[in-house]
């Protein structure tokens, strides 16, 4: 982002480095790049698919509360499966009238609610795929954040199991379009994804 950041944002930014176990980042510079103008990458991708958005792990917030804040005509909902992190969450959907946090696990929310998942350092994108596509409607969009070792064919295989397609995005995002419907039998138990990728 360019220009100066929302003063909510700042605050944010402020309170994710200095509250204890939500970033190991201490440098204010190096949390604006990594926390906030990363997910700001993906505004154009999550503005061009309707309906409300999840960011699945969201942790200390991020991509959920910086995207919250560039497009507020949209409903962004913060999925984290640990209950402290979601307390943080939560003062900040007291701000924002169109966030909300899910105490909760990907594996166990209702499926097919959301227009668009994103998920940030989630997990090995063969996983976090696997955990994100069963969220989002026919049509919908998963966007995950990716580094350079990953590999997207492998992402390929899982998407095409849960009726997900690989689409072109920029460098360090990967985008899967949600093409079909969620096979039976997905999601998996909670633990499996992980345990035993598909791929
Ligand atoms: C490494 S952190 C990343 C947090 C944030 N997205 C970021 O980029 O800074 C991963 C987060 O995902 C959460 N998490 C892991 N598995 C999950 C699942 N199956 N469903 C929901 N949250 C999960 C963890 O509790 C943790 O807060």
């Amino acid at each position: 982002m360019s220009s100066a950041p929302a003063p909510v944002l700042e605050r944010w930014l402020a309170a994710v480095v200095s509250t204890p176990g939500l970033t190991a980042i201490r440098d204010p510079a190096t949390a604006r790049t990594a926390l906030l103008d990363d997910a700001l990458r993906a505004v154009e991708l999550v503005a061009a698919t309707d309906g409300p958005v999840v960011d699945v792990g969201s942790g200390g917030g991020t991509p959920g509360i910086p995207l919250a804040v560039a497009l507020p005509e949209r409903s962004v909902t913060l999925l984290e499966a640990e209950r402290r992190k979601c307390r943080f969450l939560e003062t900040w959907a007291s701000e924002l009238p169109n966030l909300s946090v899910v105490w909760g696990r990907a594996e166990e929310q209702e499926p097919a609610r959301f227009g668009v998942a994103v998920a940030k350092a989630l997990a090995h994108p063969p996983t976090a795929a696997e955990w994100c596509l069963p969220l989002v409607r026919e049509g919908g969009l998963v966007v995950l954040w990716i580094g350079e070792s990953a590999e997207p064919e492998r992402v390929a295989v899982v998407a095409e199991r849960l009726g997900g397609t690989l689409e072109a995005s920029p460098a360090g995002l990967l985008a899967i379009r949600k093409t079909g419907p969620t096979p039976p039998g997905f999601p998996r138990r909670t633990g499996v994804a992980r345990k035993r990728p598909l791929a």
